[in-house]
């Protein structure tokens, strides 16, 4: 397995297929994807992109912390799955924010994928909602 820096672009096939399927392909594009403080790493085996994950210096207007980052587009490859690549994924993007003077890591997490926020150390926050077209999710955050 090999973490590296991807770009936007990189990640649009794997968020597409796992997070926007069915939908068009322009719905995988993101706003502030291509934004300075933006980054993006992504899980290679064998030289095969098949784990992304994007990073948007944004604040949630319920959480206090005076900068944060917001996790979204994180997806593994279903053949990929349970090996440990969006934890490393994370594990490497935790020093990252911090070097960016961020203290904290927040997502809406598809309360499908509650269970493997947890495991890598997120609190959920606030109730259960909606999101249309997407399904229910849940705010979940990780001090860093
Ligand atoms: C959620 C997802 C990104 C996890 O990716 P992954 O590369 O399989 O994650 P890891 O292998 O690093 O899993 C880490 C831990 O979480 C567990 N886990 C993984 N997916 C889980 C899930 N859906 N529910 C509960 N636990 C899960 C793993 O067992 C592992 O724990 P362990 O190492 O102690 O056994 C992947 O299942 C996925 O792409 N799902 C579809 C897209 C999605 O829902 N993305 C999240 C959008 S908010």
């Amino acid at each position: 397995m090999k973490i590296l820096r991807i770009s936007a672009s990189d990640t649009i096939d794997i968020r597409h297929q796992m997070l926007r399927d069915g939908r068009s392909r322009e719905e995988a594009i993101f706003p502030h994807d291509e934004d300075d403080q933006t980054f993006h790493l992504g899980g290679f085996i064998e030289g095969k992109l098949v784990s992304v994950a994007s990073f948007y210096f944004e604040n949630h207007p319920d959480l206090v912390d005076e900068y944060q980052y917001r996790l979204r587009g994180m997806a593994t490859l279903p053949e990929f799955q349970h090996q440990g690549l969006s934890s490393a994924l994370l594990k490497m993007a935790f020093p990252i924010i911090k070097q960016n003077l961020c203290s904290l890591l927040w997502c809406n997490a598809r309360t499908s994928a509650m269970g493997f926020y947890q495991n890598v150390g997120f609190e959920k926050i606030g109730e259960e909602f909606d999101i249309p077209t997407v399904g229910p999710h849940v705010l979940m955050f990780k001090k860093i």
